[in-house]
């Protein structure tokens, strides 16, 4: 598995004109899209590479990735409002379709269930891209995930409960709902992007060593069209 290594100061501009390319040859695309700090310069981009190309996403879905329990609708670290603030409504008018965990309609489980309900209604996902937890997860895919871990509850790690205390959310979370392992390796395309000398670590053991349910992002090396996208930064190990 070679990562796709790209200038600090280029990554995010190289990134947001894959997905307007992408957007672009299949306006129709089925998107899974994750939140964290990663994937944001990509968000702030991607309007103008839309426009660039003089296209636009407005028959595309963009599908969140996970969610986080216990906080209320509209609160600046549900991952639902950052795709929402960050990403879908710059898109303009009419702008994507928009699936997310319904986590405050329906009881945690329930919200599992209709959301892989309405993947599969999409016809599953053509693209997922993943961020890069600080220990190794994908989505809310923890440490001890394996490749059939259903779309489900989980409970978060330290390391994801501290993260979410950066992005706003203090007290955190204890628990979130996730994509499964299963339904991410289900997915035509899967993109994995890092950035930072602070996943060099956690990148080098991803792509280098074992494929282990330890690190579950090391278990996206058996999908057949995996892309890993990452800065010089994250490459530095
Ligand atoms: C978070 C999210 C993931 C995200 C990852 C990395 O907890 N659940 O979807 O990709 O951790 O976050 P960051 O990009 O801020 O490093």
């Amino acid at each position: 598995m070679t990562p796709e290594v790209h200038p600090e100061a280029a990554w995010a501009d190289h990134v947001a004109a894959l997905l307007a390319e992408r957007l672009t040859a299949q306006p129709d695309l089925v998107v899974c899209l994750p939140t964290g700090s990663t994937p944001l310069p990509i968000y702030d981009r991607l309007p103008a590479a839309l426009r660039d190309r003089g296209a636009s996403a407005d028959d595309a879905t963009v599908v969140a990735l996970d969610e986080f329990l216990g906080l209320p609708a509209g609160h600046r670290t549900r991952c639902d409002e950052i795709l929402h603030q960050r990403l879908v409504r710059r898109l303009g008018q009419p702008g994507p379709r928009f699936v997310a965990f319904d986590v405050d309609g329906l009881d945690p489980e329930a919200a599992c269930a209709a959301f892989d309900r309405d993947v599969a209604r999409l016809g599953g996902l053509d693209l997922v891209v993943l961020g890069l937890g600080r220990n190794g997860h994908v989505g809310m895919n923890e440490p001890g995930s394996a490749t059939d871990a259903p779309t489900r509850v989980v409970a978060l790690a330290p390391s994801t409960r501290a993260a979410a205390i950066g992005y706003g959310a203090d007290p955190p979370p204890t628990h979130g709902v996730t994509l499964g392992m299963a339904a991410i390796l289900a997915a035509r395309e899967v993109w994995l992007l890092a950035t930072g000398t602070e996943k060099a670590s956690i990148l080098r053991r991803t792509i280098g060593g074992p494929a282990t349910t330890d690190i579950p992002a090391s278990l996206l090396r058996g999908h057949p069209a995996l892309r890993v996208i990452v800065d010089e930064a994250a490459a530095g190990g």
